[in-house]
């Protein structure tokens, strides 16, 4: 086993065990939040790496939190998403899309001055970048039962649509800051429903969701990302974290997914609440049993340390894969890995974004 090794996953055959991470790059700059030639180019342009994951793709209008994000909700967004898997395949690779809400971290100028829902009425106090700039985020409305179910259902479509447009499965977000890290997290979800106060509870949504998608799309064509130890700002892990996770494992584990993606832990987690996820992806090794994806802050000796030790099945990168398309090739031969302009990661056009060339 090397990261170069082949594996399974799912339904597909990858070449290799390096994914490239999602990551949200702003260059959906049009008012159908269309994928654009841009975003065919630089997607294909990574087509090597084992699996590629989309941006975070906004499941419904409602889920929107970010400037010029594409969503999956429109027959324009369809289309326009057709032209990228194509481009991908054509180039040899294997596209998911990240199916996203935002939940909390969104604003009002999204909505025509209406709320961002959530799973209770907290201010995350986190920043939502809005096409006037980044504004801080607001109180939002909870969601009511209904909008609940709406919810699911709109991940259905999504997924769906995302079938349609020639995607090799999707990933569900619940990383992070967004909606269903809301619900996971006791400090912002409040609820006294089905979908709070406890760790099977605060667990529910993301489980409908996958049923949700599941029945969509079948066995192997569904993993998740998941960031039990993620902070940020007031958001991060509370006395209720290692039990809420230990029960979604416990659930995963059943269900026909394609993998779980395990953002580890950044920082020494001793005397936190979290301590005993401080090795993140051996903790969830011990309880999930499919395919695992192991992330954040891993270099070439690094990922294949994981995976030659069994503890991992892949590694996926984020950042290296802005700086270098061909990230793949440059790990296979031992040559530099370029790094890339922060400035230009979450907004702007052609620049920082496909003018990345490969090494020669
Ligand atoms: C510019 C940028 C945008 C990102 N957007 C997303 C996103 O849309 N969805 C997501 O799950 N993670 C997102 N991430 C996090 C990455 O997927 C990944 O978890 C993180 O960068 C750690 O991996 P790395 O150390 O290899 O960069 C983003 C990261 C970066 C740098």
């Amino acid at each position: 086993m090397s990261l170069f090794s082949s594996f399974k996953l799912g339904q597909l055959d990858l070449p290799n065990r390096i994914v490239m991470a999602s990551m949200t790059r702003g260059r959906a700059r049009n008012s159908g939040l269309v994928p654009t030639e841009l975003h065919a180019r630089y997607y294909s342009q990574r087509a090597t790496a084992g699996l590629i994951v989309t941006e975070a793709v906004w499941v419904s209008p409602r889920a929107i939190g970010f400037t010029n994000v594409p969503g999956l909700f429109t027959s324009e967004q369809v289309a326009g998403w057709l032209r990228v898997t194509d481009a991908v395949h054509a180039a040899g690779g294997r596209i998911y899309a990240q199916l996203a809400h935002s939940g909390a971290v969104s604003h009002p100028d999204f909505f025509g001055g209406a709320l961002p829902l959530a799973p209770s009425a907290i201010n995350p106090r986190l920043q939502s970048f809005t096409p006037g700039g980044f504004k801080q985020t607001v109180t939002p409305r909870a969601m009511t039962l209904t909008d609940i179910r709406e919810t699911i259902g709109e991940y259905a479509a999504a997924a769906r649509n995302a079938r349609i447009a020639g995607f090799d499965g999707v990933e569900l977000h619940a990383a992070t800051t967004y909606l269903l890290p809301e619900f996971l997290n006791s400090a912002l979800n409040l609820r006294t429903d089905d979908y709070g106060g406890s760790a099977e509870n605060r667990s529910r949504i993301v489980l409908d969701v996958l049923d949700a998608l599941i029945r969509e799309w079948g066995p192997g064509r569904i993993g998740i990302k998941v960031a039990p130890v993620f902070e940020m700002g007031g958001f991060g892990p509370t006395s209720e974290t290692v039990a809420t996770y230990d029960y979604l494992a416990s659930r995963l584990d059943l269900l026909p997914l394609s993998y779980l993606q395990i953002v580890r832990a950044a920082r020494d987690l001793s005397g936190t609440p979290v301590e005993r996820l401080q090795d993140t992806v051996r903790y969830f090794r011990a309880r999930y049993r499919g395919a695992l994806i192991a992330n954040l802050g891993f270099n070439q000796i690094t990922a294949s340390e994981i995976i030659e030790s069994g503890l991992a099945d892949l590694v996926s990168f984020g950042t290296p894969f802005i700086g270098n398309p061909d990230l793949v090739r440059r790990f296979r031969r031992n040559l530099p890995i370029a790094s890339s302009e922060r400035s230009t990661y979450y907004q702007g056009d052609a620049q920082g974004y496909i003018d990345y060339s490969p090494i020669d």
